[in-house]
């Protein structure tokens, strides 16, 4: 048996982990060789690999990013991506593809076995955590750990200077990030995309921050959504799925609180830093969970399948289920942090 393994979209910290426990548990235990596709669905289409065996996999447990590199490339936007990718997958006598991804990738990979019969099986990841059936995606607790970090670091310097520190946060259209860095930070306003925000309210909360002689924290999703108009956006540019590049929000909710309090007002915006770096102990777990889950579903046959974390245990759910709809925040967990805007 040969698995073809690739990380498509953007990177986050764990997928190393995953393939190291794919290739791991599938060398040691069921003697299957591996191939590794590179950038993606770039790999597969193009027929390009890079060499996946134990050695490849060793002191890469704690290293960010992918040995396999990723790109957004879709196959499914090429009139003969399909032929391309199952001619290649033959070339290379790949039997079994375990695709790591999130939304996209896995779109991709539940369309290549529904409708193709290319046998896939599929580990989510995501910075984002707006996966649909897996409690947690590996990666969103390292984002997290990044941004509350950058909040407490931005508490001393928005004291000093008595200004407000606007800090935007990745997390597309879910406001994962913003949600728990922003309560595991204190930050004095939250604003993620489940909910559009009244700038005025935001500007009250800021006020009476500044009232009791504090300076305010916001924490804004970068897909958060004033009341009043539209998704605040940097350029109108679209990735290769189809989606909108979000970021831009942040820099103008400061200068609305700037213009209406008087109060300065200055924005951090995290970026990719979120995303770099070495992962989480929780992070290296729950992905060495999925890589050795994965290798299973594998072995058993179970394609068009997903792994995913429910309570404490791995299951696996059809790829086409998970991938159907976007996790968003509920809104009663939003309200329960409310207590602290202001
Ligand atoms: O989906 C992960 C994510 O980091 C989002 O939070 C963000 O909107 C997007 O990717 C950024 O994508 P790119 O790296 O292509 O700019």
């Amino acid at each position: 048996m040969r698995v073809g393994v690739l990380t498509g979209g953007g990177d986050c910290p764990g997928l190393n982990a995953v393939i190291r426990g794919l290739v791991r548990k599938g060398v040691q235990e069921y003697g299957y060789e591996f191939t590794g596709y590179r950038d993606g669905w770039r790999g597969p289409l193009e027929g390009d690999t890079v060499p996946l065996d134990i050695p490849a996999v060793r002191g890469i447990l704690p290293r960010g990013g992918t040995i396999l590199g990723s790109s957004r490339t879709n196959p499914l936007n090429e009139a003969d991506g399909i032929r391309r990718i199952k001619e290649n997958l033959a070339k290379h006598e790949v039997d079994a593809l375990v695709a790591i991804g999130g939304e996209d990738t896995l779109g991709v990979a539940a369309r290549l076995y529904d409708e193709y019969g290319v046998p896939c099986v599929g580990v989510p990841k995501t910075i984002d955590n707006d996966l649909s059936a897996t409690d947690y995606t590996f990666g969103f607790d390292t984002a997290v750990g990044i941004a509350t970090e950058a909040i407490d670091r931005l508490h001393t310097t928005a004291e000093s200077h008595m200004r407000v520190l606007v800090v935007e946060v990745m997390g597309r259209h879910a406001g994962w990030i913003a949600l728990h860095s922003g309560l595991a930070g204190g930050a004095n306003v939250i604003l993620i995309p489940e909910q559009r925000f009244d700038v005025d309210q935001v500007c009250a909360w800021v006020t009476s921050r500044f009232k009791a002689s504090y300076a305010p924290i916001v924490v804004i999703a970068e897909g958060a959504m004033p009341k009043d108009g539209e998704a605040v956006l940097k350029d109108g540019s679209l990735d290769s799925f189809g989606h909108v590049r979000l970021s831009g929000v942040g820099e103008w909710l400061a200068k609305e609180i700037e213009s209406r309090t008087g109060k300065e007002a200055r924005t951090t915006v995290l970026g990719h830093v979120q995303r770099g770096g070495t992962p989480s102990a929780f992070d290296r777990w729950l992905a060495t969970r999925f890589g050795l889950h994965a290798i299973d579903a594998v072995r058993d046959g179970d394609f068009g399948k997903m792994v995913a974390l429910q309570g404490t245990g791995i299951v696996r759910v059809p790829i086409a289920e998970a991938t159907a709809k976007l996790k968003t925040v509920d809104p009663k967990l939003y309200k329960e942090v409310g207590v602290f805007f202001g």
